[in-house]
């Protein structure tokens, strides 16, 4: 059955992801040996393109990009079959671009400018039939509390943006058993990036989320006392 096992790759801020996020991508490739890959979303970071002040220490836009589009590489071969939703860093150019009055027929498209391969397909949203006929909605994000926004849209949620959210919230109705899922991140909490949230108390939580045969399972990525992985493979 197509879909019984749909691994959703959270949020990764390349080039400011985790430095281990491609060796956990591959373990979890060859364990679970995923039919569907989802990209929830903020696969760029474009810190240096954002409409908040620039870091003076960290790249320029063009560096950036290309040292993100580095990191991002093996992925490409790991996954040639991807579907990625939008999301409000990784559309940072188109944003920019209407907001400077730029039509956007004259940028280039999502994989042209990452040099994807043709099987990595941007949409809006999606919504995708499970294995066990359950239909489940991904988005990058429709607010904080996925048990509601499950309810709203009367069926199971996978959803990103929120990094330091990591959890399963299950409810039911005469119908049937639905879920909503926030898969936290694979960020570098060091870089500078970041450093917006060194203060708050609440820390990103690492890891992905996957779906087995319609019922979802969180895959933390564990870290040691350096934050690295600790080669654990949930
Ligand atoms: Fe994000």
């Amino acid at each position: 059955m197509a879909n019984s096992r749909v691994l959703i790759i959270s949020d990764q801020h390349y080039p400011y992801s985790h430095p281990d996020i491609f060796a956990f991508l591959k373990a979890l490739a060859k364990k679970y040996k995923p039919d569907r890959v989802i990209n929830i979303g903020d696969e760029i970071d474009g810190h240096s393109l954002s409409f908040h002040p620039h870091d003076p220490d960290l790249a320029s836009p063009s560096d950036e990009l290309k040292t993100a589009i580095n990191r991002m590489k093996p992925l490409f071969k790991l996954f040639p079959k991807m579907d990625l939703v939008e999301s409000n860093h990784g559309s940072l150019v188109y944003r920019k671009a209407k907001f400077h009055g730029i039509p956007l027929w004259t940028v280039k498209s999502y994989r042209d400018i990452l040099g994807a391969p043709k099987g990595w397909a941007w949409h809006t949203h999606l919504v995708v039939t499970l294995s066990n006929g359950a239909k489940c909605y991904f988005c990058h994000t429709k607010g904080s509390d996925i048990q509601k926004v499950s309810q709203a849209m009367g069926m199971s949620v996978v959803s990103g943006h929120m990094h330091e959210r990591f959890e399963i919230r299950y409810w039911a109705n005469s119908e049937g058993l639905y879920f909503g899922m926030h898969v936290g991140c694979l960020i570098d909490d060091d870089s500078l990036a970041f450093s917006y949230n060194r203060l708050n108390l609440k820390r990103p939580l690492i890891g992905c989320g996957i779906i087995i045969d319609g019922l979802p399972k969180l895959l933390p990525m564990v870290l040691n006392k350096h934050g690295r992985w600790n080669g654990y493979v949930p």
